[in-house]
């Protein structure tokens, strides 16, 4: 357990302060082998989690009010657990006050508290940085009220908070991931039905992840846009095929014959959408027969797909993914996440993996001027309750 030094001398500096000694948990990033802007689309994911964490240390207090303390953001944020409402401007506290109010919500009495939070993963990445707060958040009020919930029905309750207090309209990948996840394996939800299966991932395969360092590359790209754009050819393919209920039930003959209905870019979202589906059901074969050379071209294609059909990959990403794929021993590469910007996830052989990351380093350096932020992956259990010893 290798918590940031400066979270443990603050977990320290506040015990100071709270009587009662408090408790620790911590929730894994997510990265998404495949199956990219699915999830909305009640449509097929294969995400895993990984070994880098957000932290949280909760202490309880007498009251009914909520502070936070984020180390890695240098802020303070409060709240009451009385009467909490969505506000117009959102903040990152109201990943936390959502949660919260999910909770209540859902009938358990909350206990106000005092939180130390630090993280791991690098915010805004494309690695979930907001699920994994939403979920320890989750977990340690819960835990501080003396209950639990089914984890399945924490990742619901946690999405239902991002749409209503961070009114960003995601799938349920990423808590359901960061819920749900077991360590060694990639998970297949089916998001329509949530029947979820866990596939081992073979030791003989290397996954890396690279940082573009890029946020919001598009002055308009944002991931509602894409939603929203969804919605709206999910209107025009129900009023011709009334049997298509969401996207998922799309394939490619109809997609075809309602190409004049949709237009350009609708078509273009939707067969995205239609090839990743198919994408995902390769990749856990490729997973399952141990066989890297195929899923590393899965992986090419999917973002050749997020870049020409979904368009939500920019110049500096498409860039690192042409870098990265040029590195001996990368057999295939893409952007990850909700996209414009973030990171790229490369597949190797596992033997590859160090020599490959350092030539990528290098390769970053001499076009960047800078070191790129980098992690090999190494699957990962769900959010949890830690004990500190
Ligand atoms: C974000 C959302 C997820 C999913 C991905 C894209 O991470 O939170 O629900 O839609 O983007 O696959």
């Amino acid at each position: 357990m290798r918590m940031p030094a400066r979270f443990t001398r603050a977990i320290q500096d506040m015990a100071v302060d709270n009587a009662a000694g408090g408790r620790l948990f911590r929730a894994p990033a997510r990265i998404n082998i495949i199956g990219e802007h699915t999830d909305y689309n009640d449509g097929l994911v294969l995400p895993t989690a990984t070994a880098l964490f957000t932290w949280l240390h909760i202490f309880e207090r007498s009251d009914r009010r909520v502070q936070v303390t984020s180390l890695n953001l240098d802020q303070v944020a409060h709240f009451s657990l009385d009467g909490i409402e969505p506000s117009a401007e959102t903040s990152w506290i109201d990943y936390v006050r959502g949660v919260a109010a999910g909770l209540e919500g859902a009938g358990v009495r909350l206990r106000g508290a005092n939180i130390l939070i630090d993280s791991d993963i690098p915010l805004g990445s494309g690695l979930s940085s907001s699920a994994a707060l939403e979920l320890v958040s989750a977990q340690a009020l819960l835990g501080l009220a003396g209950r639990s919930l089914p984890a399945e029905r924490l990742a619901e309750l946690c999405q239902s908070a991002e749409h209503r207090y961070a009114k960003v309209q995601c799938g349920i990948m990423d808590q359901y991931t960061i819920a749900c996840a077991r360590k060694g394996h990639a998970l297949l939800l089916d998001c329509r039905s949530l029947q979820a299966m866990q596939v081992p991932i073979p030791g003989d395969l290397g996954f890396l992840v690279v940082d573009s360092g890029v946020r919001h590359c598009l002055p308009d790209g944002n991931y509602n846009s894409r939603a929203d754009e969804c919605a709206e050819a999910l209107k025009l393919l129900a009023a011709e095929q009334p049997q298509i209920k969401s996207l998922r039930d799309l394939d490619r003959a109809t997609l075809e014959r309602c190409e004049p209905a949709l237009g350009d870019v609708l078509y273009r979202r939707c067969r995205h959408l239609v090839s990743e589906n198919e994408r995902v059901r390769k990749a856990v074969t490729a997973l399952q027969n141990h066989d890297a050379r195929a899923l590393g071209s899965l992986l090419s294609d999917c973002h050749a797909s997020l870049r020409d059909d979904y368009e939500i990959s920019c110049p500096e990403v498409d860039t690192l993914v042409a870098t990265a794929n040029s590195v001996d021993g990368v057999l295939g590469s893409r952007m990850v996440g909700g996209g414009f910007g973030g990171c790229v996830l490369v597949v190797t052989a596992a033997d590859d993996i160090a020599g490959a990351a350092e030539q990528i380093r290098e390769r970053y350096a001499a076009n960047v001027g800078s070191e790129p932020w980098m992690h090999i992956v190494n699957a990962a259990g769900p959010a949890q309750e830690i004990s500190e010893s």
